[in-house]
C-alpha cells in the first residue's frame, strides 16, 4: 500500500519502477492537485492500482486545506523571514479551500490582502469577504508577499517577478514548484543567499525571498 501526498511515490512507481506495481495493492493520495493528475491518469486507462481520494473527504479539503494551511503558512513565513505581515500588501493566488485560509490570515495579521482568481464564483465570495480581486499583472506592481494557492501551473512569471517592489516576499503553499517560476528566477539571480537554517540575511539592494521545494530557503537578488 502507497500512502501518497502529492503523488511522490506514485510518480517514482510509474516512472522508474514499474516492477514493483504487482506487489501494491492500493494507493491513498492527500492533496487536491494530484487527485486532478491521477483522474487523468484513470481516464487514459493508464491507472492499474485502486485509489483511495482522501482529499475528496469532506474532512480533508474542508479542514486540513483551510485550517491547516491558514497555521502553516502564517507558520513558514514567520520562522523564515520575521517580516512583520501588518501594514503589508498580500497577494494570494487562488481562492479555493486553502486560498481562503491563506487569505484569512494575513489578513488577520493586519496585512491589506488582494485576491487574484479565476473562477467566477471563488472571484465573487473574496469579494463579499471584503478583499479586493484583480489580476496578477496589477497585483504583482504592489504586492509585498505573494502567496500561490492554486495547483495550476506559471503563476508567477518573470514578468511579474521583475515588476515587484523591493523585497517581495514569494512563496507557495499549493502545488510545488510549479506554480512559480523558480527555475528562472535560479537562472536570472545575480545573488543568492541561504537563508537556513531559520534566520535570513537579508540583501541591502533589490531582492526576493523565494521558497524552494516548500520549504523558504534562499534569497535571490534580482535586477529590477
Ligand atoms: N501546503 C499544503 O499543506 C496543502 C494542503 C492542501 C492542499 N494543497 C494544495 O494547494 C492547492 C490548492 O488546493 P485547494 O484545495 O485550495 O484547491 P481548490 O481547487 O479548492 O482551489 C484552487 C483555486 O485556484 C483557482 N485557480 C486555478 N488556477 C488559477 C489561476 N491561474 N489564477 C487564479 N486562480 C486560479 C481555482 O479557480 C480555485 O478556486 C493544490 O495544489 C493542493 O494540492 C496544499
Amino acid at each position: 500500500m502507497i500512502l501518497d501526498d502529492g503523488c511522490a511515490l506514485v510518480s517514482l512507481l510509474y516512472e522508474k519502477h514499474s516492477d514493483l506495481a504487482s506487489g501494491i495493492y492500493g494507493i491513498s493520495e492527500e492533496t487536491t492537485a494530484d487527485i486532478y493528475l491521477l483522474t487523468k491518469i484513470l481516464k487514459e486507462k493508464r491507472l492499474n492500482i485502486p485509489v483511495m481520494n482522501v482529499n475528496d473527504s469532506v474532512t480533508k479539503s474542508k479542514f486540513d486545506n483551510l485550517y491547516g494551511c491558514r497555521e502553516g503558512l502564517i507558520d513558514g513565513i514567520k520562522r523564515a523571514t520575521d517580516v512583520m505581515i501588518g501594514g503589508k500588501v498580500a497577494v494570494v493566488l487562488g481562492y479555493g479551500n486553502v486560498g481562503k485560509g491563506s487569505a484569512h490570515v494575513l489578513r488577520n495579521f493586519g496585512a491589506r490582502v488582494i485576491v487574484t482568481e479565476m473562477d467566477p464564483i471563488c472571484a465573487l465570495q473574496a469579494v463579499m469577504e471584503g478583499y479586493e480581486v484583480t489580476t496578477m499583472e496589477e497585483a504583482c506592481k504592489i504586492g509585498q508577499i505573494f502567496v500561490t494557492a492554486t495547483g495550476s501551473r506559471d503563476l508567477i512569471r518573470s514578468e511579474h517577478m521583475t515588476k515587484m517592489p523591493d523585497n517581495a516576499v514569494v512563496c507557495n503553499v499549493g502545488h510545488g514548484d510549479i506554480e512559480i517560476d523558480v527555475l528562472w528566477l535560479k537562472q536570472s539571480a545575480i545573488n543568492k543567499e541561504t537563508i537556513k537554517p531559520r534566520t535570513p540575511t537579508l540583501f541591502d539592494s533589490p531582492y526576493m525571498l523565494a521558497m524552494e521545494s516548500e520549504k523558504f530557503s534562499h534569497t535571490y537578488t534580482i535586477q529590477s
